[in-house]
């Protein structure tokens, strides 16, 4: 028998907290009533501070993915030339979405593990010769678990060519992270629900500032279910263009009673601190650390074990002995890479679990002992944020 309680550690979905799991299953009402106006208006309202924008958030009832492709597709013309940053499988995402739609695709590749170096993208883009319409990139490549320096790239492109509309995938980051549209120049920033947003996958969001807004109407490539006109002008009505998932509305709702109660500026340093303090526990389990502290994401922390042998023997022996699911490497990576979620409802003991569990496994297969070496580094680090 399995005494622990299960502890779901991927980057994404992440535990979903008893208030928002109540909210999603209250009684259903029509999603064409005052109810749900009244749902919707909040909840349009309820992210702003979240993604750090002026306007109302737009909220589609599908996954990550499509917001990604509706983010390109409202925002780029079929001819027009536009530039995707790829640093992992979801720059890949970007980039294969662009493929199916546009000619002029030109990608900037980032080494996995690695975040964008800014001059360089520069000239690169200097290079093209050509008249960019877009830059797309992650905010958080969830792959590798690099955090890009977000608010540095959208300064340093608004200083080459302030026409071009610089686009970010923050699925996996944001409401774990300070962003601000206007500060950062982003144009249009979007995220997904199952993530640091803590809810139950199957929400899209779609942050924009007004240039982007107007944007929208003027492009030309088709599209329907992702015609962000279309949620705009529902917006203005409290409303949703289709039917929309009324459960997981709710849930937004709930998600933000429980960041106003922590106070988003408190989930942040609570991230932070759960990052540096798991970083100091890996070093101190001699686990080598993908991502130089300067872009690690606070969300999500990926590790090299020494062999292949000794990260299947984590990763298996950590579902099946203590019930704590963390999750593999993808493309090239897999195989080589444990990656540890660390987002929404976590708090450092949840982590301090893991930290635990691995000391006792690393005991066992290297047959040398760490036990309370990995938990003392820990504390030093939480013991400054508790
Ligand atoms: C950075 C990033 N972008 C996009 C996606 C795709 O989201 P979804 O799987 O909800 O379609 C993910 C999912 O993990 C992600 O981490």
């Amino acid at each position: 028998m399995n005494y622990y309680n299960p502890l779901l550690l991927t980057p994404g979905p992440t535990p979903v907290p008893d208030q928002i799991l109540y909210a999603t299953q209250l009684p259903m009402v029509g999603h064409r009533s005052s109810d749900f106006e009244a749902i919707a208006e909040q909840a349009f309202k309820a992210l702003k501070p979240v993604f750090g924008s002026e306007n109302e958030v737009m909220i589609l009832t599908s996954s990550g993915t499509s917001v990604l492709e509706a983010s390109m597709l409202n925002i780029a013309n079929p001819e027009e030339d536009i530039v995707i940053i790829v640093s992992g499988a979801f720059g890949n995402r970007f980039k294969q979405i662009a493929e199916a739609y546009y000619d002029n695709v030109h990608i900037f590749e980032v080494e996995w593990g690695q975040a964008v170096n800014i001059p360089d993208f520069i000239d690169f883009l200097k290079s093209l010769k050509r008249d960019i319409t877009a830059v797309f990139s992650q905010y958080c490549e969830t792959s590798t678990a690099v955090l890009h320096p977000v608010q540095e790239l959208g300064t340093a492109l608004r200083n080459f060519d302030q026409d071009i509309y610089f686009v970010v995938d923050g699925v996996s980051c944001i409401g774990a992270v300070d962003v601000d549209l206007n500060r950062d120049n982003i144009d249009v920033l979007v995220s997904g629900s199952q993530k640091a947003i803590m809810l139950p996958p199957g929400l899209g969001f779609v942050a924009y500032n007004d240039r982007a807004k107007a944007r929208f109407s003027q492009v030309t490539t088709p599209r329907f279910y992702l015609d962000l006109n279309k949620y705009l002008k529902s917006l203005t009505e409290n409303s949703t263009p289709f039917t929309p998932n009324v459960s997981l509305f709710r849930g937004v709702n709930a998600y933000a009673n429980l960041i106003n109660e922590e106070g988003l500026d408190q989930v942040i340093a609570r991230h932070y601190a759960i990052r540096d303090a798991l970083r100091q526990a890996l070093n101190a389990l001699d686990l080598e650390l993908l991502v130089q502290d300067a872009y690690a994401s606070p969300t999500v922390t990926a590790f090299v074990p020494k062999s292949k042998d000794e990260l299947d023997y984590i990763k298996n022996e950590l579902k099946k002995r203590f019930a704590i699911t963390i999750a593999g490497g993808q493309g090239h990576l897999k195989g080589q890479i444990l990656r540890i979620g660390h987002m929404g409802q976590i708090s450092p003991f949840d982590i301090l679990q893991v930290v635990s569990a691995l000391e006792i496994l690393l005991t066992e297969f290297r047959n040398e002992s760490y036990v309370g070496k990995a938990i003392t580094q820990y504390m030093e680090v939480v013991k400054a944020y508790v």
